[in-house]
């Protein structure tokens, strides 16, 4: 969602899905609704980046508005997440205000927790059902969960992005959220992918910090880290389908290549079959509207 009115800029990489602005976010939710989709997640691009990804914390700031026009709009038919990290507010890129550590320009992991729990609690505040904090910060579970107590929102459940790998998947959706990181990676807080075991670790972390159900994001190259995480932890386990998977079934079946529709429901059963109880997609309507045809 981005500041403006009447906007509806389709993501090139990214075929159906768009850039919206309030007015067109609440028309499309409204039809996603319509087609049997409960759960939205919101991720914002706001008027102005700094270093500190100030915009993010504002009460009339770009996802805050959205929330609340939903909420309005929508009542409790709809359950809103918000993604909670600050790498689309800064303009760095990166996933919160930076510092240097032995010489190396880096993520300020602390600095990042503190102003992560105001973002929360200001989502919240605006409407926010459950936060999905994706950054990778180090205790950024207990933080969260303490700023929200103390503001008063103990029932606002946490989803936590315990296991998120330093992915090339994600290339489409940082033209979407315009949000590449301007110099480096996000090596030094996401996860290697050549990494099985310290998802599990990870994910207990985060289950012990107070996370209520945890994410593995990608997906489809990580459907043994879900099985695992799904057989050790008895928790809901969500899995995100992200751009660049979604981005490569579009473009081959775009072109012929591939059976768009066949590949997929054979996708979105693979990840549901590994363990996944909810999958976040960017399929979702095409999905529900195949499914409905039966
Ligand atoms: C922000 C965030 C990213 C995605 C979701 N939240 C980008 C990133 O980590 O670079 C990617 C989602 C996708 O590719 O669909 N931390
Ligand atoms: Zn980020």
């Amino acid at each position: 969602v981005r500041p403006g009115s009447g906007i509806r800029n389709e993501i090139s990489s990214m075929p159906g899905n768009f850039q919206l602005s309030v007015d067109r976010l609440i028309d499309e939710v409204g039809a996603a609704k319509d087609l049997g989709i409960r759960g939205f997640i919101l991720f914002g691009i706001p008027t102005f980046k700094d270093a500190t990804g100030s915009s993010a914390l504002q009460d009339d700031g770009i996802v805050q508005q959205a929330l609340r026009a939903l909420k309005q709009t929508f009542k409790n038919e709809v359950v809103l997440l918000t993604d909670e990290c600050f790498c689309e507010y800064t303009d760095h890129g990166h996933c919160g205000p930076l510092c240097e550590v032995q010489g190396r320009v880096d993520v300020d992991n602390d600095a990042t927790l503190e102003i992560l729990a105001k973002q929360c609690v200001s989502h919240a505040m605006a409407g926010a059902d459950i936060v999905a904090p994706s950054g990778m910060m180090d205790g950024m579970v207990q933080a969260i969960r303490a700023g929200l107590d103390e503001a008063g929102f103990e029932e606002i459940p946490i989803m936590s992005y315990a296991a998120k790998y330093a992915s090339g998947f994600y290339g489409p959706f940082r033209e979407a959220a315009e949000s590449p990181p301007q110099f480096g990676d996000r090596g030094s807080y996401q996860m290697d992918p050549a990494n099985g075991d310290e998802a599990e670790r990870e994910v207990e972390l985060d289950l012990a910090e107070g996370a209520d159900f945890i994410m593995v994001k990608p997906a489809l190259s990580y459907l043994d880290i879900i099985r695992r995480v799904k057989q050790r932890f008895h928790v809901p386990v969500a899995a995100y389908n992200v751009s660049g998977e979604f981005a490569m079934v579009k473009a081959a079946g775009a072109k012929g290549w591939i059976d768009e529709r066949r590949v997929t429901m054979e996708i979105l059963t693979s990840i549901k079959r590994a363990g996944a109880d909810l999958i976040l997609t960017y399929h979702c309507r095409d999905a529900a509207k195949w499914l409905r045809q039966g």
